[in-house]
This record gives structure tokens, sequence and C-alpha cells, in this order.
């Protein structure tokens, strides 16, 4: 009798329909998921991580050292070439789905097998090949430790860069036209008349649009800001990029001055050492009164309790934030209170499209991973 060689793949969440059935068709993986399209808990993914060979994981999973550790331990089953295909035996922990092809798996060593023709106890220990995270940021992961034990991680860049774009000039026009507080006052009688001093707010034409990171989104914005006739292209980032900046003759400045020079900020870069809290106190001071900003990258890059005092203040204009911390953000945070703050929940790639074809990268990563294989999109580090 053949010995059936499974790897076992965690899944922290429901996903899309195009990677779900791209793993589920995987003869070689047991994948085990999270059914739910809520979070999971730190400890069901020190669970369900354990003895895995592949992790399909979202932004909201933290991996660091501890669920690492967690993946090393043993994940002892039975595996078993003569009932191929027969029914799953679901795991016991609440919220968890049946594995897609785990006949005769059990998660208890040394239990007798559920069928007589028991061929071999497949791997313990050290598993963790493979973390596919099904988003473009990486920064939940501790990429340190995950190199030094030479696991591999796939990520979904590209895919998402023009929804996200979409959605980072929609925030900035719905947060400069004032498009909340407008369809507010439809609502609750305010709009009394065409009114010539009422709901002004600012607009594009013959600005300067100041860009956070011109990488694959800030381009992309760049690229849908230009035709509402932007007269100038600031940019900054760790150093300048000349290709990129040519299709907008965009300037490469320093940090500072692109706050002290834009009329519009938009923040697209990667969270990092370098650019947590990058936008604070003394950011905010040195923008126009009549600024408006917008990040869409990571909540972690602003400084929220300084961004509250500039809006407050009046000493920027307004801000649009697809991102926030926490996420969520608790209803009764400072920044809602205000009207010239606009806060959408992390929503840069949501549409179907682009969400399925998220998945169904993250899912090849994964299996290609697994498998040794080059992954469609690997994350060199
Ligand atoms: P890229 O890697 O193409 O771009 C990242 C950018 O960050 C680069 O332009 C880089 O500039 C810049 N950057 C890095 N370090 C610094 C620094 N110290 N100061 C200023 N800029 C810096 O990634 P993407 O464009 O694909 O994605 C960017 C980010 O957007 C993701 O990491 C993610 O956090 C966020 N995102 C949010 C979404 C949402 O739903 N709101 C959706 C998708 C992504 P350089 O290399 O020149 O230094
Ligand atoms: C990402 O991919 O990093 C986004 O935040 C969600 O698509």
């Amino acid at each position: 009798m053949r010995p059936v060689l499974l790897m076992k793949v965690f899944v922290t969440r429901r996903i899309p329909p195009e990677g779900r059935a791209a793993l589920a068709q995987a003869a070689d993986c047991e994948v085990e998921q999270w059914d739910s399209d809520e979070p999971i808990p730190v400890k069901e993914l020190a669970r369900g991580v354990a003895g895995a060979h592949g992790l399909l994981c979202l932004l909201s999973d933290r991996v660091d050292k501890r669920i690492l550790d967690a993946a090393a331990r043993p994940w002892p089953f039975w595996a078993c070439a003569s009932c191929e295909g027969g029914p799953s035996s679901a795991p016991s922990s609440s919220g968890m789905s049946s594995p897609s092809r785990s006949h005769g798996s059990q998660p208890v060593e040394g239990s007798a097998s559920p069928c007589e023709a028991v061929v071999t106890v497949l791997r313990k220990g050290a598993n963790l090949k493979v973390i596919s995270t099904l988003s473009v940021g990486v920064d939940h992961l501790a990429l340190d430790e995950i190199k030094k034990r030479g696991i591999r991680v796939g990520y979904t860049p590209d895919v998402l860069t023009d929804a996200t774009a979409e959605l980072a000039v929609s925030l900035l026009l719905t947060t400069c036209r004032r498009l909340p507080e407008a369809i507010e006052e439809v609502k609750n009688g305010g709009w009394t008349s065409w009114k010539p001093l009422w709901l002004c707010g600012y607009g594009l034409t013959q600005s300067t649009v100041g860009i956070v990171g011109l990488g694959r989104i800030g381009q992309a914005i760049a690229r849908r800001l230009k035709p509402f006739g932007v007269q100038r292209f600031l940019y900054t980032g760790r150093q300048p990029r000349p290709e990129e900046a040519a299709e907008f003759q965009a300037e490469f400045v320093s940090t500072p001055e692109l706050a002290a020079q834009s009329d519009f900020i938009v923040v697209a870069c990667s969270l990092t050492p370098a650019t947590k809290g990058l936008c604070n106190k003394d950011f905010f001071q040195k923008m126009k009164e009549t600024a408006v900003f917008v990040n869409i990258s990571r909540g972690d890059v602003v400084n929220q309790d300084d961004l509250y005092q500039a809006l407050a203040s009046g000493q920027i204009a307004a801000a649009g934030l697809d991102v926030t911390t926490p996420e969520p953000l608790p209803t009764n945070h400072p920044l809602l209170t205000l009207k010239n703050c606009v806060i959408l929940p992390h929503i840069g790639s949501a549409t179907h499209r682009t969400r399925n074809t998220m998945s169904m990268l993250a899912a090849n990563n994964l299996l290609a991973g697994l498998r040794g294989e080059p992954m469609p999109s690997e994350l060199m580090l």
C-alpha cells in the first residue's frame, strides 16, 4: 500500500471562492480553515498552526515568534491510502471547518486508525515551510524570525494596485469635496437653499499633490489624479525613483518639504520601523491650513493623536483614512467626532474581482512554496 504524503495547510479565515477551490483541489494537502469571517483568536491560531507546513494568513493575523514556535509543535496524524476521497473527520475545535481532503486524519498520535489500512505517520516537528499572506503589506509578519527559520513568504502585490488606487482617489475626492457632510445635510434638512458660501471644499485643478511612497500603488494613484488637472507632483521615499517619476514629472523632495508644499498628501508607503509615526505633529504643523491628508497605507504611519489635534484646531483642512490604529477603530474614538475626517474600514482592495484574484494568488503562492517550486509572488527575504 502506497503512503499518502499529505502536507498540512492552515487557513486563518474564510477566503474568496477561487482561492478556496485551488486549495481544495490540491491532492497533496490537507486543509484546515478557521471557518469564520471574523479573526481567529491568537490561541486558536497557535493551535491551528501547530505542525502546519503551510499557513495562509491575513493582515490581521500577527505572525510573531510565539506563533512560529507554535508552528514547530508536532501534528501527528495517520494517513491512509485506501480510504482516499472518503469522508473527512473534522477537528473538534469550534470554528474549524473540515479539512478538504482529510480522510482518515486524526489529531491524536497513537490512537487507533479509523481504517485498518494505516500506512504511515507523517511528519512531526518544525515543518512550517511557507507563509502566504492575503495582502501586499507584510508588516504583520515577523520577517527576521521567519527568515531565520528558512520559511518562504508569499504575498499579493500588483493584483490589488488598481482597486486600491481607485479607492484612494475616491477617498481623496470624498474628503476634499466634503461628501459625507453634504449627504448628511440633505438628510437632516440642513439643505435650505443653494448658498454661495456653503459646503465649499478644495479641488485638484492646479494643485500640488504629494505622494509618500511612489511605489506600485503610489504611482497608480498619481496616474489617476493627473487627468484632474494636478499641476505638480512631489514624492518622498528612501531614494529617488527617476524612471517611475518621469511619467508624472514628479519631484523627489524631503518629507518636510512635501508636507509644506502639497495641497493634497496621499500616504501610500509600506509600514516599516522608518515609516511608523512618520506623519506626526511636526509633519502636520508644516502642512498648509488648506491641505487635505489621505492615508491608505497602514494606520501606524500616522500619529493619530497628532492628527486629531491638527484637524480639530484647523491646522489642516481635512483627512481621509482607509486605515487606522487599531482596526476596527473604536466607535467612541475622537477622530469619529470630527466632520473634517472621513474614515473607511480598510476597503482599499475590496472589489469582488480583486479579492478573488488575491485569494487565488495567495493559494498558488502557498502551493508552489510547499512543492518547492517558484512562487508566483514571493517576498525575497
Ligand atoms: P510598494 O512596495 O510598491 O511601495 C511601497 C512604497 O513605500 C515605496 O514607494 C517605498 O519607497 C515606500 N517607502 C518605504 N520606506 C519608506 C520610507 N522610509 N519613507 C517613505 N516611503 C517609503 O508597495 P505597494 O505600493 O504595493 O503597497 C504599499 C502599501 O500600501 C502596502 O505595504 C500596504 O501597507 C498598503 N496597502 C493598503 C491597502 C488598503 O486596503 N488600504 C491595499 C494595498 C496596500 P522607496 O522604495 O522609494 O523607498
Ligand atoms: C494589503 O494588501 O496590504 C491591504 O491592506 C489589503 O488588501
